[in-house]
Order: structure tokens, then C-alpha cells, then sequence
């Protein structure tokens, strides 16, 4: 790929037609061989796309981006959730670049006017308790015409403009790579802060569908979003003012 502006992510690209997933492709990869740092592996089609919980994740031909990173950050498993965090800020940053503004729906998606752009399927790898590999699947709609469907929306339906691919891509590398590093120098708190500032519904009383009582039983419940912990869990403030952590899959948001 031509005029990339990082050193590492991106740099190694590679990019297939057709793959099942390009998360199960990154993965084997890693089972056969010494993975570079930040290489990425791109594909026009998935016929096997997978998302969060188990879902398929189906995403048009040629359309959009499907695409996973892999990253080796010297990160003990306990701070997992701060590649979300990272992810979703590379991706938030992007999107302005075209002037589209988004949230982050924790733990996992990105929001434009609470219609789905992008899913993000993070999968780790550990050595003892350190990650040794973190795959970040990422598909985002950049020209699909979805017309609410799914309550999806592409770029180009937000801008009216087809996407460049690839320029896309060269912006995105950039802003992870920035903000990869200030993962590995301990800029958590930085992180933090930004990833708060764009978090979905941060602060207001939303409705909830809590799972936590019974398996497979969802809840209505209102309450207020107060934010994310270091542990990647969202903190609720309940009705009554109790103060509840949810786990991912514990716990729905009601748009
Ligand atoms: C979700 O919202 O459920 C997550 C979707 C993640 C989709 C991406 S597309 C590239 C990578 N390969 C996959 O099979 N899934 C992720």
C-alpha cells in the first residue's frame, strides 16, 4: 500500500478476494508463523463473517471494510478492554476526518445518530497473563445503501459521496498507530478521558435490557450511564441511585 504514514500498522497488508473471516484467517496465521506487529489482513468478500456474541456479521461485496489488525501490545490481560478503547477512538477520529460524528456504544460498535457504521470483534490470545496476540476485526460500512435496514448507514449515505477504500484505510492505520503508542507509554488516563467524551449516552437515563437476573430473561430498566471502569464493565447508576457494573452481554441498551 502507497503513502502510508505509520511505521508499523498497515505495513503489512495482506489482502485477500475471498476469506471465511479475516479474524480466522489472522488467527491460523498466527498459529503458523511469527506474526508481524501490526500487520493486517484485508478481504473484498467474507462469506463467513463473524460478530460479537456469535452473530454472523454480513456485509456487501466490494462494498465496505472488513478488515483484521493484528497487535502486540505489552498489556497484562487484566487491562483487555484498553484495545477496545484505542479501537474505537482510531475509528471515531476517521470518521471526522469526513466530518461524520460518532459515538462508541459499548462495548463494541460505533454510533452515527444511533444507527450502527461499524462492529468491532476484538479476540486475544494470552502468554500467562500478558496478551501475546490481539486480533482487531473490524467492519465498517463505508458504500452499502442499507436505507435503515438492520438500523445500519454508511458513509455514503451519511456524506453522499463514494468511499475510497483504501484512503480510508491509510487514515485509520495513522490514528491507531497514534493512539497504539499511547497504549504502550502508559497514557491510559489520556485514553480514558477520550474515550469517555465519546461515549454513547454517557451521563444521561437511558433504558436497559438487564440480564443478569436470569439467563436468556431481559429486564426494562431505567438508569443513568456513568461510565466505563478500567475493568471494561458499565457502570449504571439504577434508579434509587445503586450503582451497578455490567459485564458485556449482561446488559442491552435500548436505541
Ligand atoms: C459486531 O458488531 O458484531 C462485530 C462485527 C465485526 C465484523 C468484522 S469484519 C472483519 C472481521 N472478520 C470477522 O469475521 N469479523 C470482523
Amino acid at each position: 500500500m502507497n503513502n502510508l504514514e505509520t511505521l508499523f500498522i498497515g505495513q503489512h497488508l495482506i489482502h485477500l478476494q475471498d476469506v471465511d473471516s479475516t479474524n480466522n484467517f489472522a488467527a491460523n496465521l498466527i498459529k503458523q508463523t511469527k506474526v508481524v506487529n501490526g500487520t493486517a489482513i484485508l478481504a473484498d468478500n467474507q462469506y463467513s463473517g463473524r460478530g460479537q456474541t456469535g452473530n454472523k456479521w454480513q456485509s456487501e461485496a466490494g462494498k465496505n471494510l472488513t478488515i483484521s489488525i493484528i497487535l502486540q501490545p505489552k498489556i497484562d490481560i487484566k487491562n483487555q478492554f484498553q484495545i477496545s478503547k484505542i479501537t474505537c477512538l482510531a475509528i471515531v477520529e476517521t470518521l471526522n476526518e469526513y466530518r461524520i460524528e460518532s459515538k462508541i456504544k459499548w462495548p463494541n460498535d460505533i454510533l452515527v445518530e444511533k444507527r450502527k457504521i461499524c462492529g468491532i470483534l476484538i479476540e486475544n490470545s494470552l502468554q500467562s497473563t500478558k496478551i501475546s496476540n490481539s486480533i482487531i476485526g473490524i467492519g465498517l460500512n463505508l458504500n452499502e445503501v442499507f436505507q435503515k435496514r438492520n438500523n445500519a448507514v454508511s458513509m455514503l449515505e451519511l456524506t453522499g459521496k463514494e468511499i475510497d477504500r483504501m484512503e480510508f484505510l491509510r487514515k485509520l492505520f495513522h490514528k491507531l498507530e497514534k493512539w497504539y503508542l499511547m497504549l504502550e507509554n502508559g497514557k491510559n488516563i489520556l485514553i480514558d478521558e477520550h474515550y469517555h467524551t465519546l461515549l454513547y449516552g454517557l451521563d444521561e437515563e437511558l433504558e436497559y435490557d438487564d440480564g443478569v437476573l436470569a439467563p436468556g430473561e431481559w429486564l426494562r430498566v431505567n438508569g443513568v450511564l456513568r461510565g466505563v471502569n478500567e475493568l471494561g464493565q458499565l457502570k449504571i447508576e439504577m434508579d434509587g441511585g445503586k450503582i451497578r457494573f455490567f459485564n458485556n452481554q449482561e446488559v442491552k441498551f435500548v436505541l
